[in-house]
């Protein structure tokens, strides 16, 4: 089984150029993207269609982030929603909110159709169920509020799925695609039309200057733009204030092929724990994606343990020939279940889109849609739903306060040495965890060769103590989602800098 992202490892990209300016000759556009994921790209294309010059940053390869490792749907189901929106923010909004994703599922429909990217785009229906009686009237409540809302939803207790459910709610004519092979085409197209994407690009600073232009550091070059898109999953650093009002949050997935053919809906169950399924069509009907498990990055301390409970389901649910790939990743969600659009509170050249807790192919794409008319200084109707700057009703506050004490705790639990620190010689090779070194705690991790590789075992963002994430090799922070490789680098999160390397002298292990 291949440990990476089933779309990844199947789509073949050039990699582009780094960003390199000299000291004199800053890169000057109308717009610099931050992120070269599926928000970061759509956007760049829509505005450049707009008429504006557009340059994406991608701090690694283009779709290297969470779009590259999700489950591939485009769909406005997203899990039950509906009711609840329209209980919390009141039937305007929620209509508002279900118009944007049914377009943002026609916007990939269309990019596909008129730019002919092969990205195995197919129509099936998306199905939220439940296999337990007691769940029934939320998926009755959702079927419902979903239809008045204007959505395909109805309600069905019949399925492909090789189980029996108790009920579930479809949405017709959905979506789902080859993720990566989309962004190849978006990135191709935007190329084609004269824009500009820099790899091995990461953005450390964002500052706007006197003169309303916002610049942005990278380390082998600045560039000066009129206007920027934060397209980076979660804004970095401290920007807008993002990382206290969203938690990340963590999936396992496997791409298995079955001896019989795979059902040909999405679905997803909403009793915990969670398990997604669409088809896989790069081996034929066969082919199945499992995703699942979610949980807090940093917060589950046996990670292999959630392979093998998605793989076991897999294997007692369908007949499993073979699991060929699996990956896990992560998306922030937020108190009031509405992702922030838009401008942050302080800003009105810089724009973020931020908080789509695992359905952002579909909520990104309408991130963008947004975006790229607030670039052209035109109106957007969507703008007041996924307004960027609030901060809640007194119910998403109380989740914000309770979620930033955690927080709170976990940077007091990082000031202490920790008692379970162990001696730097027990790490076997292939596994880390904190080590003692003369009475200090850090991260260790000792390769297959034996290496031994230490770490500051507190994050970069805010100091947070990190932990190990023995499935991915990881350093993961609980508090806001950072994610750093053995030798201190950045994986994931708001973190812009790298992990300090202690210095150690091992002795001699002979
Ligand atoms: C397991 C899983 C399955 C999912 N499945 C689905 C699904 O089926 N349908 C759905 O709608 N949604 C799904 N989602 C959610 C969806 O994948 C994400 O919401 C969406 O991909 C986010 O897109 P993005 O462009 O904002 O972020 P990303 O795809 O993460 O792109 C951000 C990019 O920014 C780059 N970057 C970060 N920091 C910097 C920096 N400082 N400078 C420069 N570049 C930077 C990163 O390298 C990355 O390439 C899933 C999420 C998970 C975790
Ligand atoms: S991500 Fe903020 S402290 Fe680690």
């Amino acid at each position: 089984m291949e440990r990476s992202s089933v779309w990844l490892a199947t789509a073949e990209r050039p990699r582009l150029a780094t960003l390199m300016t000299g000291p004199q000759a800053d890169h000057a556009v109308d717009v610099a993207v931050v992120g070269g994921g599926i928000v970061g790209l759509t956007t760049a294309l829509l505005a450049q269609r707009r008429g504006l010059r557009v340059t994406v940053l991608e701090a690694a390869t283009v779709g290297a982030g969470t779009t590259g490792y999700s489950t591939g749907k485009v769909t406005a189901q997203h899990g039950l929603i509906y009711a609840d929106l329209v209980q919390r923010h009141g039937e305007a909004k929620a209509r508002q909110y279900a118009e944007a994703m049914r377009a943002g599922v026609e916007q990939v429909a269309d990019l596909v159709s008129e730019l002919k990217i092969s990205c195995d785009l197919t129509r099936a229906p998306a199905l939220a169920y439940t296999q337990l009686p007691e769940q029934r009237s939320r998926i009755e409540d959702e079927a419902r509020a979903a239809a008045r809302l204007g959505l395909p939803a109805r309600l069905t207790d019949s399925t492909d799925l090789p189980f029996d459910v108790e009920a579930a709610v479809a949405f017709d004519d959905q979506i789902h695609f080859h993720p990566s092979r989309y962004l190849a085409g978006l990135a191709d197209a935007f190329i084609a039309a004269g824009g500009e994407i820099f790899e091995d690009t990461r953005v450390t600073a964002i500052d706007e200057q006197r003169d309303r232009t916002v610049e942005l550091t990278t380390p082998t070059g600045t560039v000066v733009a009129k206007q920027v898109v934060v397209a980076s999953l979660l804004p970095p650093g401290l920007l807008g204030g993002y990382f206290a009002r969203t938690r990340p949050s963590r999936s396992y997935g496997l791409a298995v092929r079955l001896r019989d053919p795979a059902p040909t809906s999405m679905a997803i169950r909403v009793d915990t724990p969670g398990r997604s399924t669409r088809p896989w069509l790069d081996p034929g009907p066969n082919g199945l994606i499992v995703v699942g498990n979610g949980h807090e990055t940093g917060a589950e301390p046996e990670t292999e343990a959630m392979y093998a409970d998605l793989e076991g389901w897999a294997r007692t649910t369908f007949d499993v020939e073979a699991i060929d790939y699996r990956w896990s990743s992560q998306d922030y969600f937020t108190p009031d279940r509405l992702p922030y659009v838009g401008y942050p509170p302080t800003s009105d050249a810089i724009l973020v889109a931020t908080g789509f807790q695992k359905w952002g192919l579909n909520i990104g794409t309408v991130a963008a849609m947004v975006l790229a008319d607030l670039l052209a200084r035109k109106d957007n109707p969507w703008l007041p739903v996924f307004d960027a700057s609030r901060i809640g009703d007194v119910r998403s506050v109380g989740k914000l306060i309770k979620d930033n004490l955690k927080v709170g705790q976990e940077l007091i639990a990082g000031r202490r040495h920790d008692p379970d620190a162990r001696p730097a010689s027990e790490l076997r090779p292939g596994e880390g965890g904190l080590v003692d070194i003369d009475g200090h705690t850090v991260g260790g991790y000792r390769d297959p060769a034996g290496v031994l590789h230490t770490v500051s075992a507190r994050c970069s963002h805010l100091g947070c103590p990190l932990h190990w994430n023995q499935a991915e090799t990881s350093w993961d922070c609980t508090c806001h989602g950072s994610r750093f490789s053995p030798d201190g680098s950045i994986l994931d999160g708001p973190a812009v800098g790298p992990l300090a390397r202690p210095e150690v002298n091992e002795p001699d292990l002979g």
